[in-house]
């Protein structure tokens, strides 16, 4: 059981004020996470203390600097049980996305080869791979979802051809919060060669991942929606296929040598991605938070976090005002406010200092499935409470009276 009252002390925002004068109740934690104190120390102590770049001197600062910009990696890999040379520092999921399929993908794929992923696809999961697609001659290929949004292996099993070259899947979808099952993928999968990458953006931070159980090829995610720095994130690869995958930025620290003739010597693998002055505020600060977090217990994380959502569903469904698209998922809940157009409803509940997310959640093909092309989404992190949900409540009654609770 987690001692939520003091672990919001942690936190800053959690204890001002919004412009309207009331508490924030934060309850877009898909979108990012508020940042506890021990983070901004960490990023504040490097930018007043140490500030020196990472891997270039010959300096004591130098080597503090190196110290703590490599222990993220260790911690990076502790987190989610891989080897420190398996784990990339990127600018975020996107970031690390990207680089699995224009580094790997638009190597390996050839023309007529398909890639499958399914429409619950944040853009970032979507857009690099038809860019790819596009450029190589392959095919993008969906796996339905069954009648509730989740993907299942026997989907999965039905769009496999032989064709088939890669998966590219969210572990968690950043909509409609399903928990996918990620395991028998990726044994179905490389039992016929498939490689797997799985967007982690909205799992790692809410509960343990271990990628050498699932056995994951690649996974993706970002340091801000885990109490961390915007601007850092994590590509983790197997090692052998790391090495396989061509950097998608080349510049300093990712060489050995070259020569005017342009032989270039790349340096192994994670260096060779790490091109350029990294964000070295944001990996000390995704160390930072990776310690607060993995001292809370990933676990706990997770069990508190589904508390949180089951009560907010139960609460929701005795509403008659609310139509919810996920009462079953893991993560985020989508919903509406029957009658009232999914930014207005946002904006009411940010009168009563209420942070939703209204939209399509860059996950723009979702409303092929759901058939609504606008949702409200409310995504919880473990320093959310069940009286902010009783809160939120209240509002979700005024809201099919939308003008009278706006100016009444
Ligand atoms: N990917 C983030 C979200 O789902 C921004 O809100």
């Amino acid at each position: 059981m987690l001692d939520v009252e003091k672990i919001r002390q942690d936190f800053p925002m959690l204890n001002g004020t919004t412009m309207h004068g009331k508490p924030l109740i934060y309850f877009d934690n898909g979108a990012t996470t508020l940042k506890p104190q021990c983070v901004i120390d960490a990023v504040c102590d490097y930018l007043t203390n140490y500030s020196g770049n990472a891997h270039r001197g010959d300096y004591d600062l130098s080597h503090d600097v190196d110290t703590r910009f490599e222990h993220t990696r260790d911690l990076v890999a502790k987190l989610i049980n891989c080897d420190r040379k398996e784990v990339v520092y990127t600018y975020g999921s996107t970031d690390s996305l990207n680089l699995v399929a224009f580094g790997y993908g638009a190597l390996h794929l050839q023309k007529d080869d398909e890639v499958l992923l399914t429409v619950a696809e944040h853009a970032s999961n979507t857009l690099p791979w038809f860019e790819v697609c596009q450029q190589t001659g392959s095919v993008i290929n969906y796996i339905d979802l069954d009648n509730e949004g989740r993907l299942t292996i026997e989907n999965v099993k039905k769009a496999i051809t032989d064709k088939t070259k890669i998966i590219s899947i969210a572990q968690v979808t950043n909509v409609l919060g399903y928990d996918g099952p990620i395991k028998e993928i990726c044994k179905l999968a490389h039992d016929r060669g498939i490689i797997v990458c799985v967007d982690g953006a909205q799992s790692v931070p809410h509960q343990s991942v271990d990628v050498k159980d699932l056995d994951v090829d690649f996974l993706a995610f970002s340091g801000h929606k885990m109490c961390g720095p915007t601007g850092v994130g994590i590509l983790y690869g197997k090692y052998d296929l790391l090495q396989e995958t061509s950097p998608t930025r080349l510049g300093g620290g990712s060489n050995s040598r070259y020569n005017s003739c342009g032989s270039v010597k790349l340096k192994n693998a994670p260096t060779k991605f790490e091109a350029g002055t990294p964000n070295i505020e944001g990996v000390i600060g995704l160390g930072a938070a990776i310690e607060y977090l993995m001292q809370i217990g990933m676990d706990n994380i997770h069990e508190q976090e589904l508390k949180l959502r089951a009560y907010a569903i139960k609460k929701m469904q005795e509403l008659d005002n609310l139509e919810i698209y996920n009462p079953n998922g893991q993560g985020a809940i989508a919903f509406n406010i029957k009658g009232v157009f999914s930014q207005d409803a946002a904006s009411l509940f940010n009168t009563y200092g209420i942070a939703v997310r209204a939209g399509q959640h860059c996950a723009k093909i979702l409303d092929e499935f759901l058939n609504v092309s606008q949702t409200l989404r409310v995504s919880f992190y473990f320093y959310n409470t069940f009286d902010e949900i009783d809160q939120f409540i209240e509002v979700c009654k005024k809201g099919d009276d939308f003008l009278y609770a706006f100016f009444g």
